[in-house]
């Protein structure tokens, strides 16, 4: 059986060098056998976490949606920018207002347990985003407790390392692709999903 992998961006720009690193991990899955799904965050907007606002109104709608698509995939693809050598706001939020949820009998954060994470980021400058990619390391794999694959891909200078077609231009960064899309597709297709 084909694995599901989810693959989305913590950036929404327009031109955003995240969604194209997450493309074209998307494309690499498909073409190793994965059954991918791509998400924006754009389509699942969420108010800023507030203690006050969960109380009032309880979790947002698109919170449980993500959680749905999470539950229901062997593999999770994160795509991170770095904005002041950590992960963005957006991605924050989401994970923060996701792992509010919490089902009668679950034990706490058991939707992270299950699937099998990988992360990746791409940046103009020189870091490549991987500052940012050890504070999303630590918030997954430390406080939510997911499994995420040593294997990831950082993408410094961005503007030349993509070409026209979103493809990689630099042979270490394709050798790295490739060693986490191997690993990434045989350690999801060993996930055991809950029955939903
Ligand atoms: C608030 C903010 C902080 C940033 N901090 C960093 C940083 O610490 N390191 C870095 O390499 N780039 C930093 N950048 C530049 C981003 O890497 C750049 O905008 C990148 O294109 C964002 O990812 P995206 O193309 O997927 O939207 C920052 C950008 C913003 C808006």
């Amino acid at each position: 059986m084909k694995p599901k992998i989810l693959v989305f961006s913590g950036s929404t720009r327009k031109g955003s060098y995240n969604k194209m690193l997450a493309a074209l991990v998307a494309k690499h899955l498909t073409i190793a056998n994965a059954d991918v799904t791509t998400i924006s965050l754009a389509d699942y907007p969420l108010p800023i976490y507030d203690g006050d606002l969960e109380d009032e109104t309880g979790i947002p709608e698109n919170a449980f949606k993500l959680r749905k698509l999470i539950e229901t995939h062997h593999g999770i693809f994160i795509a991170s920018p770095e904005y002041n050598s950590s992960i963005t706001p957006l991605l924050k939020n989401t994970l923060d207002w996701i792992s509010r949820i919490q089902l009668p009998e679950e034990e706490p954060l058991q939707l992270f347990h299950t699937s099998v994470y990988a992360v990746g980021g791409a940046s103009p400058g020189a870091h490549g985003s991987l500052r940012g990619l050890m504070h999303l390391r630590t918030i997954m794999e430390v406080s939510l407790g997911c499994l995420v694959l040593p294997e990831m891909i950082s993408i410094n200078f961005a503007g030349k390392s993509f070409d026209e077609n979103g493809d990689l231009t630099k042979d270490h960064q394709i050798k790295r692709l490739h060693k986490l899309i191997e690993r990434f597709v045989s350690e999801a297709s060993h996930v055991k999903l809950q029955d939903n």
